[in-house]
């Protein structure tokens, strides 16, 4: 089963869109394997975007992302890499169509609310970095067991 890392970043916690963003990956039909909320170091920061690092906009990103915590999650299911990355829509919001969560939610690159792993090899980085393997939780939907 697919898996993919999503972050809520700094704004998006300080604007409340939280519930909003777990509800639109539940509702989807995706699975919660983990979730923590967490003010990232600027060594973790400095892996998870080191393709990016001679990126004109490279400390700006670095500063923005440590502004404060942010809520990292995994999320389960078919697809879920490629789904998620629809359901986020375009780096720059301006781009992103209504419906999506970059452009229902932002209007700024540089304040783009969240993050998805951008291929199934970097999931598995990304979860990597960001989680102990204890902090994972796979479970089983009990429902049937209390029907039958
Ligand atoms: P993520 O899901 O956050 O990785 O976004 P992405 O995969 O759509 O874009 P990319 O990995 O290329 O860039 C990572 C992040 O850097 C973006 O989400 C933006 O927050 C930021 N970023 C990208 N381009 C620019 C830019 O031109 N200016 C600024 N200020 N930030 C940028
Ligand atoms: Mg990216």
């Amino acid at each position: 089963n697919e898996r993919t890392f999503i972050a809520v970043k700094p704004d998006g916690v300080q604007r409340k869109l939280v519930g909003e963003i777990v509800r639109r990956f539940e509702r989807r039909g995706f699975k919660l394997v983990a979730l923590k909320l967490i003010k990232a170091s600027e060594e973790l920061l400095s892996e998870h975007y080191w393709e990016l690092r001679n990126k004109p906009f490279y400390s700006t990103l670095i500063s923005y992302m440590s502004s404060g915590p942010v809520v990292a999650m995994v999320w389960q299911g078919l697809d879920v890499v490629k789904t998620a990355r629809k359901m986020l829509g375009e780096t720059n919001p301006a781009d992103s169509l209504p419906g999506t969560i970059r452009g229902d939610f932002c209007v700024e690159v540089g304040r783009n609310v969240i993050h998805g792993s951008d291929s199934v090899e970097s999931a598995q980085k990304e979860i990597c970095l960001w989680f102990r393997q204890s902090e994972l939780h796979p479970w089983e939907n009990s429902t049937n067991n209390w029907i039958y």
